[in-house]
């Protein structure tokens, strides 16, 4: 047992690069020890094998007929991973093989433990699809007779009469493999994200509401575009600048341009006087006309990439060079980043990236650099930000194992609203976190359904990178660009403020669950059948989660009538807007107008709703009003500190308990030295619906 509840397997002999030997953060053992116990290695060892051959690796884990497996990275195309095969590659083009933008190399079993393959190798796992030939003695006997001929017949011989996890690991002439206990599949996941770090907590200001102007945008169009979204009350906190802000790009110069940003100092006060905090996008490729191209030359990985340097950031020297550059942006107020294009496209007759066969200054090959990269450049700009105090929120297209302390959230170009939304659930089992942005949109309702889904998500994003007015103005990106208006766009932009309304209300409660990841390491955002793993119609749910402890979210999509199946797991659920009772273990068809998402909230919560504000701000109180859901026996806690620097991890934080009783709502501080401004101020209790 390394710490409690987590056993290490070593075979063989290890590499030298991994996941863990890279971690940004020590594990959180105090928080460990406070999960429930769990003392018994959850697998049997005499059923675990290991093979060595000239290619790398093999281990087997047993596996049972009936036992369920999830993670192995975020996916944004399939969640239950039962009886497939994944092979971990960072890829920017997501496919149900295994190429993501955040292939984490950990699964989770609804037996209850998890387990993290330490490796930067493109590691296979076949989850209980192969048949051994040492099998045979248990299998059916051959058919005899006259050869089948239906594909029903033909395909049948596919079954497995056992299962194991057979995990094959390429190149390494040995593995660590990290055993989570349970006993249940949460506190695995829980686990995992403690012995990463715990999870991270985003300064307030992050989640509010994001917008990110195009490219093309010079210091006035920002300025006019954001004065623009003040005016019209669209509460925003975050306004991002895309490729444009550079004197390069791409790759990037991480300078500003001179001609699009001369007065850089003059326009981030204008933005911050607007209320906005600034993010920049870049990615990692270092333009020759960068001041630490030539310094960072000899530091770099054998290939370009769009004629940059591909910076070997697990080296102490390039971090320095390369953070040091950073440090004058932080500065100057820069909030946080957008790391572009670190993720690769192994699938490609045109990869832009570098190739697996390249070297790198500390002895990684390109293989292993890609797998972390995301992770590598995420820790070299947020150790910056820890230097100075200050919290950060960032937006990554690459990510890997033990990333839940890192404060970035994974987008992608791929545009599918459900797989977009199937994400939300897959980076829960991984310990990562992910934006289903919204860009353009196909109808007004696609619009409303999309910026839901954003809402009730980690990082409420409207990319849009190649549309001059934002998409409420105009949804037709060909349009956009001509400035010419919808004829409704009034009306539209008020159904979407009161949208974004809904994500400022609930920061309180997500600041919490937030709180909640990094002291527990439970997910914010997670499938059902992390809370319900008893009951398998739970398994194949790939379109409704759970946002915190309270609220089960089921997002609607365009075209689909405004209607849905919605199941709901044990206990009983209220309808969130109406207070609509319903029973669990059903399901239901929801209807819902176009401007509202279906959201649920497990009898008994209580559920803090602030009054709105237009952006977050350093002395921000929020006015809330607590909803109670039934009776009300399931006390709330909130999380109070100054929301913007680490002081929190030292203890000046308070944990004030809201909580419903026969005499009414009572509010108690339980814990904690914060003696700062205080955040929040209870105005109400709005008892939603009788028992
Ligand atoms: C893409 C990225 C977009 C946008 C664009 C700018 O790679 O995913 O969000 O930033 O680059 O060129």
């Amino acid at each position: 047992m390394v710490a409690p509840g987590i056993w290490l397997i070593r075979v063989g002999t290890p590499e030298a690069f991994t996941p863990v030997r890279y971690r940004s953060a020590p594990p959180l053992t105090a928080a460990l020890a406070d999960l429930e116990k769990c003392e018994k290695l959850p697998l049997a060892l005499e059923g675990i094998s290991v093979l060595r051959t000239p290619r790398g690796v093999v281990v087997e884990l047993p596996m049972e007929m009936t036992e369920q497996i999830f993670g192995m990275g975020m996916n944004l195309n399939v969640v239950d991973n039962s009886g497939s095969r994944k092979t971990m590659r960072v890829s920017d083009n997501p496919n149900d093989t295994g190429d993501t933008h955040a292939p984490v190399p950990f699964y989770v079993s609804t037996r209850g433990y998890g387990v993290l393959v330490d490796t930067a190798r493109y590691v296979s796992f076949y989850a209980g699809n192969l048949a051994p030939v040492s099998d045979d003695a248990a299998a059916a006997p051959a058919q005899s007779g006259l050869p089948a001929t239906t594909t029903e017949q033909l395909y049948s011989n596919r079954g497995v009469v056992s299962r194991r996890m057979t995990i094959d690991v390429p190149v390494a002439a040995g593995v660590d493999l990290y055993i989570f206990g349970g006993p249940s599949a949460m506190q695995a996941v829980q686990r995992y994200n403690l012995f990463s770090g715990g999870g991270a907590v985003p300064p307030l200001w992050g989640l509010g509401v994001w917008y990110r102007g195009h490219s093309k945008f010079n210091a006035q169009n920002a300025l006019k575009l954001a004065a623009e979204l003040r005016d019209s009350h669209m509460p925003i906190d975050v306004f991002g600048l895309e490729p444009g802000w550079q004197s390069q790009s791409y790759s990037s110069s991480f300078v500003w341009s001179p001609d699009r940003f001369p007065d850089p100092e003059g326009f981030l006060k204008k933005m911050d006087s607007m209320g906005y905090k600034v993010n920049l996008w870049e990615h990692a490729f270092v333009h020759p006309t960068s001041p630490i191209h030539d310094k960072l030359k000899p530091l770099s990985g054998d290939y370009r990439v769009w004629k940059g340097l591909v910076p070997d950031f697990s080296l102490a020297e390039t971090r320095k060079i390369f953070g040091g550059l950073h440090d004058a942006l932080i500065a100057q107020g820069i909030s946080g980043f957008k790391l572009d294009e670190n993720d690769n496209q192994p699938v490609s007759a045109r990869p832009w990236s570098f190739p697996e066969f390249s070297r790198f200054p500390s002895g990684m090959d390109g293989e292993q650099m890609h797998s972390l990269f995301g992770v590598l450049y995420q820790q070299t700009l947020y150790d910056r930000y820890r230097a100075r105090n200050v919290r950060t929120y960032n937006s990554v297209r690459a990510s890997y194992a033990m990333a839940s302390p890192l404060p970035f959230v994974l987008y992608s170009d791929h545009y599918l609203h459900k797989d977009f939304v199937r994400a939300i659930l897959t980076s829960g089992f991984v310990g990562v976190l992910w934006s289903p942005e919204l860009r353009h949109a196909q109808s007004i309702e696609d619009l409303y359904r999309r910026i839901q889904t954003i809402v009730m998500s980690p990082q409420a994003l409207v990319n849009g990178w190649y549309i001059m007015h934002p998409p409420w103005w105009q949804i037709d990106r060909v349009k956009n660009a001509a400035n010419e208006p919808m004829e409704n766009y009034k009306e539209v932009e008020a159904v979407c403020r009161e949208l974004f309304q809904l994500r400022m209300s609930l920061i309180p409660y997500l600041y919490s669950a937030f709180s909640q990841y990094r002291e527990t390491g439970k997910p914010p955002f997670r499938a059902l059948v992390l809370e319900y793993p008893e009951d398998p119609l739970t398994f194949r749910i790939e379109d409704e989660y759970m946002m915190g402890d309270s609220l089960l979210i089921a997002p609607l999509f365009a075209g689909d009538d405004g209607k849905r199946k919605v199941y709901l797991p044990k206990g009983a659920w209220y309808d969130f807007w109406t207070g609509k009772r319903y029973e669990g273990q059903q399901s239901y068809t929801i209807e819902m107008g176009p401007t509202r998402i279906p959201v649920f909230a497990k009898a008994g919560s209580l559920v803090p709703l602030a009054k709105p504000v237009e952006s977050v701000r350093p002395e921000t109180q929020f006015e809330l009003n607590v909803k109670v859901f039934g009776d009300g026996s399931q006390p709330f806690r909130l999380y109070e500190d100054d929301g913007i620097t680490f002081d929190f991890e030292k203890g000046k934080q308070n944990v004030i308990e809201l909580q419903w009783t026969a005499g009414g709502g009572q509010v108690r501080k339980i814990k904690g030295a914060y003696t700062g401004a205080s955040r929040y101020r209870v105005a109400g209790w709005d008892r939603v619906a009788a028992q």
